[in-house]
């Protein structure tokens, strides 16, 4: 199963190029699946119903979030509705939505994906690892291919993930920083891993937002709107080879375009090129 994983998209530039270049590469690299992490899509931060109908047109098969899942409050009506947005397994039971997708992908069977938070300079939440143990417990046996978005500001927690994960689900995959770490590997066990995968969004400011209002605000102290930047549109992510018999991991590479590699007349790069 050949799967594009793509990081936080961040508000309507985000968008946009997430919705021009998932058809093409869907098309171009042969694209079994495709899931997002989507938790700063709403002008950077949450998720509306109609941007995820959107990215459903488009050809997303599944959505993670993070910190941000609950900012667009109508947004939950969806995520009571349908398991392909998955809300961070460590969230109590009381917060709305799935802690598991079990997405059909075709011929190719099915993708089960979860996110986690960590827990360092983040909100308190549940024990990753207990709430992450509880839901891979209730992935059906013929499910291998298993995608894991572990959503947190800490290397060190995103590494602890992996190792504790490690020959359990196919990859593990990094969130919420939006810088993009070169550190794409595969364990012995068959387990992927990249402690963030980056954003898709304006790169021409401080992860997402307009340098002058990020700086403002660390400066003075004074509150002010943090408004998504404009510039250096990129998208980030990884693209995934993972066995469907056993769901091991067979090739991790990390994915970073520019938007004016899809403009309506050139071709997107070869796998080979990555
Ligand atoms: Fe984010
Ligand atoms: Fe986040």
């Amino acid at each position: 199963m050949r799967i594009l994983f793509l990081g936080d998209i961040v508000g309507t530039p985000g968008m946009t190029l997430v919705r021009k270049a998932v058809p093409k590469l869907r098309k171009h690299w042969q694209l079994d699946a495709v899931v997002v992490n989507a938790e700063n899509a709403y002008h950077g931060s949450g998720l509306t119903p109609s941007l995820y109908r959107q990215l459903k047109e488009v050809g997303v098969d599944g959505i993670t979030m993070g910190d941000h899942i609950y900012k667009k409050s109508d947004l939950i009506k969806i995520l009571l509705e349908t398991n392909c947005i998955v809300k961070p397994a460590n969230y109590p039971d009381e917060a709305p939505g799935a802690a598991l997708g079990i997405l059909p992908i075709g011929s190719r069977g099915f993708l089960a994906i979860v996110s986690v938070m960590g827990r360092s300079f983040m909100r308190a939440v549940d024990c990753p690892f207990q709430a992450i143990d509880r839901v891979l417990a209730q992935i059906p046996t013929p499910v291998k291919c298993i995608l894991v978005d572990v959503h947190a500001e800490a290397t060190a927690d995103k590494y602890l993930m992996f190792r504790y994960l490690d020959g359990r689900v196919s990859a593990v995959l990094g969130t919420h920083t939006h810088v993009a770490t070169a550190d794409e590997q595969i364990s012995p066990q068959g387990t992927a891993f990249q402690c963030d995968v980056g954003m898709c969004g304006p790169h021409n400011g401080i992860i997402g937002r307009m340098t002058e209002r990020v700086l403002s605000h660390a400066i003075t102290f004074v509150p002010i709107s943090f408004e998504v930047a404009t510039g250096d549109v990129r998208l980030n992510g990884a693209l995934l080879e993972v066995n469907e018999q056993t769901g091991k991991a067979t090739s991790i590479k990390r994915v970073r375009l520019e938007d004016s590699q899809f403009a309506e007349d050139v071709t997107p790069p070869n796998l080979e090129e990555l």
